[in-house]
C-alpha cells in the first residue's frame, strides 16, 4: 500500500505544486487538508482544485470557532502583542492547523504531514515544533524548503504539470490571512524606507479617506471575553468580523512592523488587523479598571512572555499551558463595557465601566463627595520617604546639589 501524507493545502501555487512534487519525489498519496479560519476564499473550489491537481482526497475543515475561542481570545485575554505591534494572527493559526493535520493523519492512517513553508520564515518552525509535540512519529515533508525552486521555477513547474496558475499570481505580495488579521510581505515592502502602496490594503480604508464623522461602539466583556457589541450579544466569529469591517472602514488596524523573526532575520511586515486593534486596547482598558496595580504589572510581564511563546511556535508546551491558566485566573473580574471611538485610523478608549470596578469616585474626586482622608497622607509620606531621606543625608546630599 502506498504511504499517505496529509498536506496543508491553501489552494495557492506552492501547495498545488507540492501535491505533484510529493507524489513524484516521495511516491506518496497526498490527502489535501484546507482549513477555514476566516480567510475570504472559495473553499469548495480549493477542494476541487486539490483533486484536479492529483490529491487522492481533499477536505475542508471550518475551524473558525475553535480558532477564536481557543487561540484568539486567550491571546486577547493575555494582551499578547509581539514586540508591541503584531497581534499574532498568523502565529496563532499555525498550532491549530498543525493539530488538525495530526488529527487527520491519524484518521487517514498517514505516515507523514506536509506544509508549504519556505526555510526562511517562522511558520515552518511553528509547524514542525507543533508536530514534534503532538506526533513525533510522523515524518515532516516541507517541499518548498526542500526543492530550492525560485518563484519563477515554481510557476514553470506548475505550467509544465498542468497545474492552473491564476493571473493574480503576478501580484508581488505574499499574503496570509484569517479572522484575526492579514499579513502582507514581499515586493516593494521589502524596502523598509518605502511607504506601503495603497494597493496592499484590502481590509482598511486609508485613514484620510475614512468618514469625517467618528463612530462609537460599545464592547461588552465577560471574564475578559468580548461577548456583546452595542448591547447586543454576539458570538466570537460575528463580533470579530463585524469589528474588522467597521474599524477597517474607519482606517483602523494598519500596522507597519520591522520584526525580529525566530530564524534571526529582521523582516518588514505590513498587517491589517482592525478587530484586534480595537479589542486589545478595549480589553486592557477594562483590566485597568478591574485589576489591582500589582496584578497589572505582573500581567504585563506575562503578556510579553506569552506573545513570544506564540510567535516562537511554542504553543504546545507546558509553559504555554501554565501561563494560560494564570491569565485565565486573572480574568475572573474583567467584565464590563468599554466605549471606543473610531476615527480616521485611530481606535481610542473613551469610556469604561464595570460592576467589579476598583475605581472609586468617592476616593478620586476633588469635589465635596471626597472621602479620601488627606490628613493621612502626611504620615504616609514621612514613612515612605524615610529611606530616601536617610540615604540622602548620609551618602548623596552633596551629589544631588
Ligand atoms: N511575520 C508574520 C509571522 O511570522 C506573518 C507571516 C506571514 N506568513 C506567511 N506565510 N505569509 O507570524
Amino acid at each position: 500500500m502506498t504511504d499517505k501524507v496529509v498536506l496543508a493545502y491553501s489552494g495557492g501555487v506552492d501547495t498545488s505544486v507540492a501535491i505533484k512534487w510529493i507524489a513524484e519525489k516521495y511516491d506518496m498519496d497526498v490527502v489535501a487538508l484546507s482549513i477555514d479560519m476566516g480567510a475570504e476564499k472559495e473553499y469548495e473550489a480549493i477542494r476541487k482544485k486539490a483533486l484536479d491537481v492529483g490529491a487522492i482526497k481533499a477536505m475542508v475543515v471550518d475551524a473558525r470557532d475553535v480558532f477564536i475561542s481557543d487561540y484568539v481570545f486567550p491571546a486577547l485575554q493575555a494582551d499578547a502583542l509581539y514586540e508591541g505591534q503584531y497581534p499574532l494572527a498568523t502565529a496563532l493559526a499555525r498550532p491549530l492547523i498543525a493539530k488538525l493535520m495530526v488529527d487527520t493523519a491519524r484518521l487517514e492512517e498517514a505516515t507523514a504531514v506536509a506544509h508549504g513553508c519556505t526555510g526562511k520564515g517562522n511558520d515552518q518552525v511553528r509547524f514542525d515544533v507543533s508536530f514534534a509535540a503532538l506526533a513525533p512519529d510522523l515524518k515532516i515533508i516541507a517541499p518548498a524548503r526542500e526543492w530550492g525552486m525560485t518563484r519563477e521555477q515554481t510557476i514553470d513547474y506548475a505550467k509544465s504539470h498542468n497545474i492552473p496558475v491564476p493571473v493574480t499570481v503576478s501580484s508581488p505580495y505574499s499574503i496570509d490571512e484569517n479572522l484575526w488579521g492579514k499579513a502582507i510581505e514581499c515586493g516593494v515592502l521589502e524596502d523598509p524606507w518605502v511607504e506601503p502602496p495603497e494597493e496592499v490594503f484590502t481590509w482598511t480604508r486609508a485613514p484620510q479617506d475614512a468618514p469625517d464623522k467618528p463612530c462609537y461602539i460599545e464592547i461588552g466583556f465577560d471574564g475578559g471575553i468580548p461577548t456583546s457589541l452595542d448591547g447586543q450579544k454576539v458570538n466570537g466569529i460575528d463580533l470579530v468580523e463585524k469589528l474588522n469591517s467597521v474599524a477597517g472602514e474607519h482606517g483602523v488596524g494598519r500596522i507597519d512592523h520591522v520584526e525580529n523573526r525566530l530564524v534571526g532575520i529582521k523582516s518588514r511586515e505590513i498587517y491589517e488587523a482592525p478587530a484586534a486593534s480595537v479589542l486589545l486596547p478595549a480589553h486592557l482598558a477594562l483590566e485597568q479598571m478591574t485589576l489591582a496595580k500589582d496584578q497589572l504589572r505582573f500581567k504585563q510581564k506575562v503578556a510579553l512572555e506569552y506573545a513570544d511563546i506564540i510567535y516562537n511556535g511554542l504553543w504546545f508546551t507546558a509553559l504555554q499551558q501554565d501561563l494560560a491558566a494564570y491569565v485565565k485566573s486573572t480574568q475572573r473580574h474583567v467584565s464590563g463595557t468599554v466605549r471606543m471611538k473610531l476615527f480616521k485610523g485611530r481606535a481610542t478608549v473613551v469610556g469604561r465601566k464595570s460592576p467589579k470596578s476598583l475605581y472609586r469616585y468617592d476616593l478620586a474626586t476633588y469635589d465635596e463627595a471626597d472621602q479620601f482622608d488627606q490628613s493621612a497622607s502626611e504620615g504616609f509620606i514621612q514613612i515612605y520617604g524615610l529611606p530616601v531621606k536617610t540615604q540622602a543625608q548620609v551618602q548623596v546630599e552633596e551629589e544631588l546639589k
